[in-house]
């Protein structure tokens, strides 16, 4: 209440001295000094947007009664701005949008706990997060580019629809609790000693990882897309528990250092497959349960033997070649070709090109992905009514 005279006070003095003042009913609230912050902290909620005016000055600080934006936070080309804080703010509905503030060394929320998305980018000054524990639990999309992060952090988030995190060149541990994730992730560009860890992810759409130095994901079952590792420095590679790749593709290309890929459960990749020029690797198998791939199969590489014992049903071309020598390897296969193997076959040793082709489109897949996503949208429900049909039924009894 008092701040709130004090505000009504301050409200007045402004219209006096004719500077338009903030109000909490703003359909947009921009901030173009500390006293505007002052202002828009003491209301309890903000329906519209926030937003940070490129004048703020270096310390804009929304601690107060203010625990809800509505709609977005938005601070946009400010080099100026040094210390981004609220310890009272719990909830943007919107937009959690900060992007090139250059000067950026202090983003403190402490009470943040859900937003709709966080979109920063161009925070060079930025190391670390100050944020609560567990800190942002709620997210819909979460992209994090070109800062000076560390560490994440604060972002405790267990289901997603998207996740872009790139070119954060001191980023070196992510660890993450996230559970599941619905469109895209893309881990790229970050510190080469980036080390990722998502021990809880059961299943994700659409993940591209490239650059880092250690990957893992113990509980990961099932990829609603596709599944790319591109130019990392892992020397092993496992995924124990990944039982299916849905609708897209699988592929490993141009980790120069991995010895050895493991996913001793796979069975099916809906797309293509695509094991290109990871030129250390000299045994290709780790995929014993492998048996359908709905796309083409290319493997080219330095290998001196490939197995894929289960493998009885590829519906595009099969294309293995190595530099080294595979004689073995392409006896075992070539009775597969034109029955287990439908598309064109070829086999080849001692090809110096082998690593050349690491093309990965995986291509022929003969799986439609927006009818699958229809299909299985269509078998949940029905699964729903029938459970709650049976639930009816009970009651009657
Ligand atoms: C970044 O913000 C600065 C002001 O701090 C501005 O001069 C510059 O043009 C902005 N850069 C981009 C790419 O928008
Ligand atoms: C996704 O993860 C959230 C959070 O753990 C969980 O509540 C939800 O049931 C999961 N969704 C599916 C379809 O597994
Ligand atoms: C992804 O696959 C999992 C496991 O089959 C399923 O529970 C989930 O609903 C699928 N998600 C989407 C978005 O298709
Ligand atoms: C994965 O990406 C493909 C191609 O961009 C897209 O068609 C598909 O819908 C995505 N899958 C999911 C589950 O979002
Ligand atoms: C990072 O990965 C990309 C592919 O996504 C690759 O083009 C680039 O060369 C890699 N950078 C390093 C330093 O490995
Ligand atoms: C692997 O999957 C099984 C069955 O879904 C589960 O019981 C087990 O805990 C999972 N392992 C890990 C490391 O998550
Ligand atoms: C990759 O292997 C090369 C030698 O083959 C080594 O010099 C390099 O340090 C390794 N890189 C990483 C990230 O382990
Ligand atoms: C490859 O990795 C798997 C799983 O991490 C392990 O069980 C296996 O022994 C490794 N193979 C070699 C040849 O190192
Ligand atoms: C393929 O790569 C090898 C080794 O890097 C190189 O000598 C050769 O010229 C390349 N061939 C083609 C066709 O690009
Ligand atoms: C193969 O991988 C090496 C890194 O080990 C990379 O320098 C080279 O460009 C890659 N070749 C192709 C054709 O992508």
């Amino acid at each position: 209440m008092y701040s709130k005279t004090f505000v009504s006070a301050a409200a007045a003095l402004a219209m006096v001295s004719g500077v338009a003042a903030v109000s909490c009913d703003d359909p947009t609230a921009t901030i173009a000094s500390a006293a505007d912050a002052t202002t828009v902290a003491s209301c309890d909620s903000i329906e519209g947007s926030v937003v940070v005016d490129s004048s703020s000055g270096s310390q804009i600080d929304f601690s107060g009664s203010l625990t809800k934006i509505g709609g977005d936070l938005i601070v946009l080309n400010n080099g100026g701005l040094i210390s981004l804080s609220s310890t009272s703010l719990e909830s943007i509905g919107g937009a959690f949008q900060v992007k090139n503030v250059t000067l950026l060394s202090t983003l403190k929320f402490t009470a943040l706990s859900s937003v709709g998305t966080i979109d920063w980018s161009s925070l060079n000054a930025l190391e670390q997060l100050t944020f609560g524990t567990p800190g942002v639990v709620s997210a819909k999309e979460v992209t994090i580019a070109d800062t000076f992060l560390n560490t994440l952090d604060g972002i405790n988030v267990h289901s997603l629809d998207k996740m872009d995190i790139n070119n954060n060149h001191r980023l070196t541990d992510f660890t993450t609790e996230l559970n599941n994730l619905t469109t895209l992730l893309n881990i790229n560009a970050n510190g080469p000693k980036l080390s990722v860890n998502m021990p809880n992810l059961i299943w994700a759409a659409n993940m591209t990882i490239s650059n880092v130095t250690k990957f893992s994901a113990q509980s990961l079952e099932s990829i609603n897309g596709s599944l790319r590792f591109d130019s990392n420095f892992f020397d092993t590679f496992s995924a124990p528990n990944l039982t299916e790749v849905q609708t897209g593709d699988l592929s490993f290309v141009s980790n120069a250092n991995v010895t050895n890929i493991t996913l001793p459960l796979l069975e099916k990749i809906g797309g293509g497959f695509t094991i290109a020029n990871n030129t250390a690797m000299e045994d290709l198998n780790g995929f014993p349960k492998l048996s359908m791939v709905g796309g083409a199969v290319k493997l080219r590489g330095s290998f001196s033997s490939v197995e894929l014992p289960a493998l009885d049903d590829v519906r595009g071309a099969f294309d293995l070649s190595s530099t080294g020598d595979i004689k073995t390897s392409c006896e075992a296969f070539s009775s597969k070709a034109g029955s287990e193997i439908q598309g064109e076959y070829s086999c080849t040793s001692n090809n110096a090109n082998a690593n050349n082709d690491t093309d990965s489109t995986g291509g022929d897949s003969t799986t439609d992905e927006s009818a699958a996503g229809a299909l299985q949208g269509m078998s949940m429900s029905w699964l729903v009514s029938l459970v709650s049909i049976a639930g009816f039924v009970v009651a009657f009894l």
